[in-house]
């Protein structure tokens, strides 16, 4: 899989290709909980001096360009980036100043405006089911590669591209936070696509022991697909602050993986603490706007 495990992170949403599952029940949520929707952030730090993460856009306005071969990708990644964005609109309303439009409104080619306006670059990539892109901004180095075909993650294309505007925002995946492992989560790690190959070249014993101790670090290390599942440490959080993490758990988030996300044909990865599936959402969910509002309030 053509995906890079680069400096900070570069999030992948990677390849499913099992059929859209039928849909599976959201577990409840404490609506009695005065932090209901309210605060479920799971996010980069914007108040720190480094991230090796990334930070909140300068004058809160993502600008996209593109990088594509075919005249038509321009009109369907910019039909995709419109509905993906509307996803979002509806849920942040007026309370956040973020502002997310194409470089310019008929010519998207980032190579006409490179050096000369901050942008997200978008390359699309035909081969990799999957998309990755930087959580926040990174100064010049604002990617996502991207794949439009719906046959990966969310099996839809606008709901993966959905997510990958929440990386670029500065959001993480809702499964990586630190807390939420071991009490809500599990991994089956021998499901992952890549577990096998892994396990070859350096040892059952090492991978598994990977997933074990939840080192997402030696996985990102490994180039070992579980580094996008497993918990970000809570030196992060505590010490370094390159990440916030506050309220409850969002399982409605449109930044959490599904089951079968990265998992082989017929199995499941990613589960709830008692094993059970995690459903594909297919919206920006509330906790997910409040996220937007608390990075890009109005007014700042
Ligand atoms: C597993 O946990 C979820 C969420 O806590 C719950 O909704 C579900 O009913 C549980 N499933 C089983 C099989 O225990
Ligand atoms: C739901 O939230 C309320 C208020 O925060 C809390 O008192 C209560 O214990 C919570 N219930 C559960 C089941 O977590």
């Amino acid at each position: 899989m053509a995906i890079s495990f680069g400096y900070g992170v570069l999030a992948a949403f990677f390849a499913i290709t099992a059929v859209f599952a039928s849909p599976v029940a959201l577990p409840d949520v404490n609506t009695s909980s005065t932090q209901a929707h309210t605060q479920r952030d799971f996010m980069i730090n914007k108040n720190t001096q480094y991230s090796s993460l990334g930070y909140t856009w300068p004058n809160n306005k993502v600008t996209w360009c593109l990088n594509a071969d075919k005249e038509a990708d321009y009109k369907t990644v910019r039909d995709i980036a419109d509905k993906s964005w509307k996803k979002w609109k509806d849920v942040i309303g007026e309370k956040s100043s973020l502002k997310f439009a194409p470089v310019d409104d008929k010519e998207l080619e980032c190579k006409k405006y490179r050096g000369k306006v901050d942008m997200w670059e978008i390359t699309l990539n035909y081969k990799m089911h999957a998309g990755s892109a930087h959580s926040g901004y990174m100064y010049q180095d604002n990617r996502l590669n991207f794949d439009p075909r719906p046959i990966y993650s969310a099996m839809d294309a606008v709901v993966n591209f959905a997510h990958e505007m929440g990386h670029a925002f500065g959001l993480l995946h809702t499964h990586q936070r630190p807390d939420a492992w071991p009490s809500l989560l599990k991994l089956n790690c021998r499901n992952l696509r890549d577990y096998d190959s892994l396990a070859k070249k350096i040892g059952k014993g090492k991978v598994d022991d990977i997933c074990k101790t939840l080192n997402r670090r030696s996985a990102a290390a490994e180039g070992f697909s579980a580094a996008e599942l497993l918990p970000y440490s809570n030196y992060m959080k505590d010490t370094s602050k390159e990440i916030v993490q506050n309220g409850d758990f969002d399982w409605d988030s449109i930044m959490l993986y599904n089951s079968e996300a990265g998992a082989k044909d017929g199995t499941l990865a990613l589960v709830k603490e008692n094993g059970s599936k995690i459903g594909i959402n297919t919206e920006v969910s509330k906790g997910d706007g409040k996220q937007i509002e608390n990075l890009y309030p109005k007014g700042k």
